[in-house]
């Protein structure tokens, strides 16, 4: 499919380009109107997840509604566990809940991987096939996956936490088993984003949502390796690693085969720039700063693009927040638009 819109794809393998593209983390689902009501209609979470043509209708309503330069499949990164044989729950109002977790050798070697455990996930790519075939080219497509510590910090701890110390424990004293572990989880992962692409995604982007909780050593131990075996082997679209408030490995970020780096909001635009001198940069307002005034949000906005002066991606430092003002959404999104280098 011809993209007539390829901004975000021009931007992220490093040409020059008359503005920044823009999206929002998270851009599919929480803040539109017609997804609550969408959602309000069915059993839950995961039955959206599950029905291609309603989380093709999801990823395309922010498009329609909010002019933003890309889409991003509507999915979760918890599909991975899922598909190699620990399923989730969402809870409402409370976030995922695993009722198993990994805990020792035996319960890891249980778990399937690799292209056997991706080819569960159809209802995934009938979700691109469907949501390219309705795009028809107007803008790229982001597919995307969780990154393997993520992942694990889910499996390991079953549920969201402030610390993920379960997970992080595990690391320190079962390393060889979460070693063993991460390397399926990127197995699945390669090949679930493997056919991702082939289902229409334009660029791939893995989330490593924790990855500022862990100690640099430890990101270099059991993030790093894993992510640049994904970023690796990634052909033929561009890829973006965010590894939330991982700016103390940024000299490492710079030798991952990425086209792009997330930067969270906790992070200068130009210490960003000073590390990741070949890399396209994508971020980083903060997500809070859209409860501002409308004055504010377009000062900020205009202050970021300009504190990172082209090979830039705008966009939150982290996903939109549910009860952001829609209007505060816009003026972001407009004032990107209309700025020119
Ligand atoms: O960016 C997009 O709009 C695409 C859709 C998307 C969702 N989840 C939909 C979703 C993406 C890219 C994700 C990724 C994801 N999921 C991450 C990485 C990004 C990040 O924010 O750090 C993580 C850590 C998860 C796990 C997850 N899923 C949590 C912790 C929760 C509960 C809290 C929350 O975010 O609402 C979810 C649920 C979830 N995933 C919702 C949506 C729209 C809300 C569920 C609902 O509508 O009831």
């Amino acid at each position: 499919m011809k993209l007539k819109n390829d901004l975000l794809i021009r931007t992220a393998l490093g040409e020059k380009v008359d503005r920044p593209p823009v999206w929002l983390m998270r851009q599919a689902g929480r803040i539109l109107p017609q997804y609550r009501a969408l959602r309000g209609k069915l059993s839950g979470f995961k039955e959206l997840v599950e029905t291609p043509h309603l989380a093709a209708e999801v990823t395309i309503q922010p498009v329609d509604e909010l002019g933003v330069d890309a889409a991003i499949i509507f999915s979760d990164i918890l599909v991975i566990p899922e598909a190699m044989g620990l399923t989730y729950e969402m809870v409402e109002k409370k976030g995922p809940l695993f009722p198993e977790t990994i805990k020792s050798g035996a319960d890891i070697d249980k778990l399937i991987s690799g292209a056997d455990a991706a080819s569960h996930l159809k209802y995934v790519y009938d979700a691109l096939e469907t949501t390219v075939k309705e795009l028809d080219g107007r803008v790229p497509l982001i597919g995307f996956a969780g990154a393997p510590w993520t992942i694990l910090a889910y499996m390991v701890e079953g549920s969201g936490s402030k610390t993920f110390s379960k997970a992080k424990k595990f690391l320190y004293a079962e390393p060889a088993l979460a070693h063993q572990l991460l390397q399926k989880i990127t197995d699945t992962t390669i090949a679930y984003l493997k056919l991702k692409v082939k289902s229409g995604a334009n660029l791939i982007q893995v989330f490593d949502s924790w990855a500022g909780i862990l100690s640099p050593i430890q990101f270099r131990t059991f993030a790093l390796p894993y992510l640049k075996q994904i970023a690796t082997a990634i052909d033929n679209v561009p890829v973006t690693v965010f590894a939330k408030g991982a700016w103390f490995a940024y000299q490492d970020l710079e030798h991952v085969d990425c086209n792009v780096v997330g930067i969270d909001w906790n992070t200068p635009p130009m210490y960003a720039k000073t590390w990741l001198k070949t890399k396209v940069c994508q971020g980083n307002l903060d997500p809070c700063q859209l409860y501002g005034h409308p004055d504010e949000v377009r000062a900020a906005a205009l202050k970021m693009v300009k504190e990172f002066g082209g090979k830039h991606i705008a966009n939150l430092g982290h996903g939109v927040y549910p009860d952001t003002p829609l209007d505060n959404v816009r003026v972001f999104v407009d004032t990107i638009k209309g700025y020119s280098y």
